[in-house]
């Protein structure tokens, strides 16, 4: 007989019986039944579901064969860069992201292009009819190419799908839409997802089958449902982007076959996502010159460094209360550099409003961006424009030092390359070799310093 316990739909655990609050993540009403096959049922379906990928036996370290896995280009560079360079057969990737920022879009031009020039693709739609995956294909223009789509959520289904096609790469859209018939849940319960994500694993590894499910992510920027699919799969992206701008970043959060934190850039046009080749030039596009609260960062995401304008705006406080206010910030890290800033420089804000934003909508959560949030903020305060022409980074400590940040050849290269003509850089990062040609580097040691160089009086 089935019995039936009940888990929590946000972390996971489990109880015998309802309970109000979870004791594990502290959700409120977050329990749901869910049966579960009694142990002997479930180990007969388990056998027959799955083959162990080694035989069964451990293998000594040195006998195991050292793959050197080719890796599938999915035909959009950007992509290929956050996966680590391509799509490894066998991995199972996930793609999270908020509702509308292009998930589906992205999936279906790397679907297309995969099925040209590497072999056939399944694409299983459980929030989509095959009419309405079309009508997007057909403003991507998508070319005749063994693309199959299926509006199917039942994962037994799919799978059988893939044992008639043979298909090269599945794409599964989404993992909350599906179920298993091995859980009686709805589907998007912790159980279902997690049932769905472990059956598309043994496929992808059994079958050596690239797999990507896309995810949904919950109001708080967490993937929705369990964190537990964080762990089942190889390589988890993330979709970001705000809605009022047309530039997406995905992001590699894990991954299990290439670095993390890489990043890919994309424009959303009216004929899908176009890969951004130089996101410098975009993100700086608009940028007011020589207008004072604007500062260029050079920051590094991943091994990828890009410049933003980093903007701040002063302005005297009407209410009593000052305002502080970060987009694309930390905002705790602004509220301390203001600290630094009037211990350390004697520049008081306690009667202003202080705004501070990255344009464009970048985010971005590195120390390195510390200097140029300092300069933008006493920029604006003074009223005064920062040094033409020039970029900074740098982290600032709390005794108002500046601290050296990783990789400054590669930001100065990209300074270089965008025909910036200086740079203000932690007195540390002055030692390293190969700092190209072409930009003046000056080196500051604190936030006086900086802003001495920064601002002409
Ligand atoms: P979609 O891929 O459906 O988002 P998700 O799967 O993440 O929910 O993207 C939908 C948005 O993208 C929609 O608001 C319209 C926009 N869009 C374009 O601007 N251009 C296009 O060519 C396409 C296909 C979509
Ligand atoms: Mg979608």
């Amino acid at each position: 007989m089935a019995k039936s316990i009940f888990a929590c739909q946000q972390c996971g655990a489990q109880a015998p019986k309802w309970l109000g609050r979870c004791p594990d993540c502290g959700g409120w009403n977050t329990y749901a039944e869910e049966t579960c096959e009694k142990p002997d049922k479930l180990a007969a379906t388990r056998k027959g579901a799955a083959e162990p990928m080694g035989g069964g036996k451990a293998q000594r370290y040195a006998d195991v064969e050292a793959v050197v896995s080719a890796r599938f280009t999915t035909g959009i560079g950007e992509f290929d860069r956050v996966l680590g360079g391509g799509i490894v057969p066998g991995s199972l990737v996930l793609l999270g992201g908020e509702p509308g920022i292009g998930k589906s879009t992205l999936l279906l031009q790397a679907a297309a292009h995969f099925a040209r020039e590497v072999g056939p693709v399944l694409y299983a739609s459980g929030e989509e009819s095959e009419h309405q995956v079309k009508m997007r294909g057909e403003r991507l223009g998508v070319a005749d190419a063994p693309l199959f789509l299926l509006a199917e959520t039942c994962v037994e289904r799919i799978l059988e799908e893939v044992d008639r096609l043979k298909p090269s790469l599945l794409i599964v859209d989404s993992i909350q839409t599906v179920f298993s018939l091995k859980m009686a849940s709805a589907p998007g319960s912790v159980g279902q997802v997690r049932q769905a994500a472990t059956d598309f694993l043994f496929t992808a590894k059994g079958r050596n089958l690239p797999t990507i499910v896309v995810g949904h992510v919950t109001k708080d920027g967490a993937l929705a449902g369990p964190k537990v699919l964080e762990h089942v799969v190889d390589t988890v992206l993330y979709f970001e982007g705000d809605r009022h701008h047309s530039h997406r970043v995905v992001r590699a959060v894990k991954n299990r076959f290439g670095a993390i934190s890489e990043l890919g850039v994309f424009e959303m046009t009216g004929s899908g996502l176009q890969p951004v080749a130089n996101p410098s030039a975009l993100f700086l596009a608009e940028r007011p010159e020589q207008v004072p609260g604007s500062a260029v960062l050079c920051c590094l995401e991943g091994s990828r460094p890009f410049l933003v304008e980093v903007q701040a705006l002063v302005s005297s406080a009407t209410l009593g209360q000052a305002r502080r206010t970060a987009s694309g910030l930390d905002h705790n890290r602004v509220s301390l550099l203001l600290a630094v800033l009037d211990k350390r420089a004697g520049l008081s804000f306690v009667t202003d409003d202080v705004y501070v934003n990255v344009a464009g909508g970048m985010t971005v959560d590195e120390p390195g961006a510390d200097l140029a949030i300092v300069a933008a903020v006493a920029s604006s305060l003074r009223n005064r424009p920062l040094r033409p022409n020039t970029v900074v980074f740098g982290e600032v400590g709390l005794a108002g030092e500046i601290r050296a940040t990783s990789h400054a050849p590669l930001r100065l290269r990209e300074a270089a390359q965008m025909g910036f003509t200086a740079a203000v850089l932690p007195e540390g990062n002055l030692g390293g070799v190969d700092h190209p040609k072409g930009v003046e580097l000056i080196g500051v040691r604190t936030v006086g310093e900086a802003l001495d160089a920064l601002i002409r009086t």
